[in-house]
């Protein structure tokens, strides 16, 4: 198959289009290059461009005839989209609504959407599954919600086929160590804590101690990036048999606090981790953890690193060998 991956250059995007490439499918890259990195496009063509720029995707589009898209490009941080809203919106909403402009000016109909938990908000359950409401607190949330909303009026009136899926905390990296997670500046746990052992002078901060968890620290659903990916191959074959506009979510359904994060990072590198305590970032639920009920049934999908050190080693492993930035 022909499949546009926009987004092939960031830290989910490339790991997709590795999975893909090795699969024979022709594997068609679309990035700015603005978080992506042009070295961890190794398994397709790069376009260079970008999504609020309608005539380089019509060009795009124009000579290529894709079966799918699968759309990675975002902003994705929380704390900026709250300080940046309006860059939030016009990345994640105009630049997917120009995305679907051109796919329905070039008849293409299947589209994989890289949706979040933050379309959910604060938790008013334990597990979130799909019925959860859906009130997200930041603008990032708001734009993922968003575009689901975009994406069922599309099916009623375009007959254009999706499926969002909303990531938990994608998390680990290429198991045989050819890419993995890198951002700048970078935010997100497990790459600071390892950064924290790797990097000289780097100490790790715990953001807050008084969540209402069992050790007062935030409690996230870590899933590797490869069951992500594994997700969106099965949710591609879905769209061949289903024409309708779907929402999966997906994590492992267990929780791990940060304290449980750092403590298995002790296990898989074999050294102790000091960090200091630092106040709550602001816009960080106590728990979020999914119910993954339906993307079993749905999708037939099942993670396959269901162990937190197992997918700590593989971030490890890669960090270990290309160090950070
Ligand atoms: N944390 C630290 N120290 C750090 C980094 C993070 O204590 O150096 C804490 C955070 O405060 C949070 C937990 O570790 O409590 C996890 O933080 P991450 O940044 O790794 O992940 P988030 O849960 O904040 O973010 C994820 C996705 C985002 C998405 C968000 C929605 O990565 O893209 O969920 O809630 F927007």
């Amino acid at each position: 198959m022909d499949i546009l991956v926009c987004g092939g250059a960031g830290y989910i995007g490339a790991h997709m289009v590795k999975m893909l490439a090795g699969l024979g499918h022709r594997v068609t890259i679309f990035d700015n290059l603005t978080t992506g990195h042009r070295d961890a496009v190794r398994w397709g063509e790069l376009v260079k461009g970008d999504l609020l720029d309608p005539a380089a995707l019509d060009a795009l589009f124009k000579g290529r005839c894709f079966e799918a898209v699968m759309h990675f490009s975002a902003k994705s941080l929380v704390a900026e989209s709250v300080a940046d809203p309006a860059l939030y919106y016009a990345n994640n909403v105009t630049g997917t609504l120009n995305l679907l402009a051109a796919m329905r000016a070039h008849g293409v109909e299947k589209f994989i959407f890289s949706s979040s938990a933050a379309i959910f908000g604060n938790p008013v359950q334990e597990f979130i599954d799909e019925g959860h409401p859906k009130r997200p607190i930041n603008p990032y949330g708001a734009t993922k919600l968003m575009v689901e909303e975009i994406l069922g009026h599309y099916q009623q009136a375009y007959g254009m086929r999706s499926v969002s899926l909303r990531y938990f905390n994608a998390a680990g990296a290429d198991p045989v160590g050819e890419i993995g997670e890198s951002h700048q500046p970078e935010t997100h746990l497990i790459p600071n804590v390892l950064r924290s052992l790797l990097v000289e002078g780097e100490s790790l901060k715990v953001f807050g101690n008084k969540y209402p968890t069992t050790d007062g620290t935030c409690v996230r659903d870590y899933i590797h990036v490869e069951d992500l990916c594994r997700a969106h191959l099965l949710a591609l074959e879905f769209l061949a048999d289903n024409l309708g506009v779907y929402g999966v979510n997906l994590g492992n359904g267990v929780g791990f606090s940060i304290l449980d994060v750092i403590r298995a990072a002790e296990v898989v590198s074999g050294r102790n981790i000091s960090y200091t305590l630092a106040p709550p970032r602001s816009g960080d639920p106590a728990t979020l953890v999914a119910d993954c009920t339906l993307a079993r049934k749905q999708l037939g999908w099942e993670p396959r690193y269901t162990d937190i050190n197992e997918i700590i080693a593989t971030a490890w492993a890669w960090h270990q060998s290309s160090g950070f930035d």
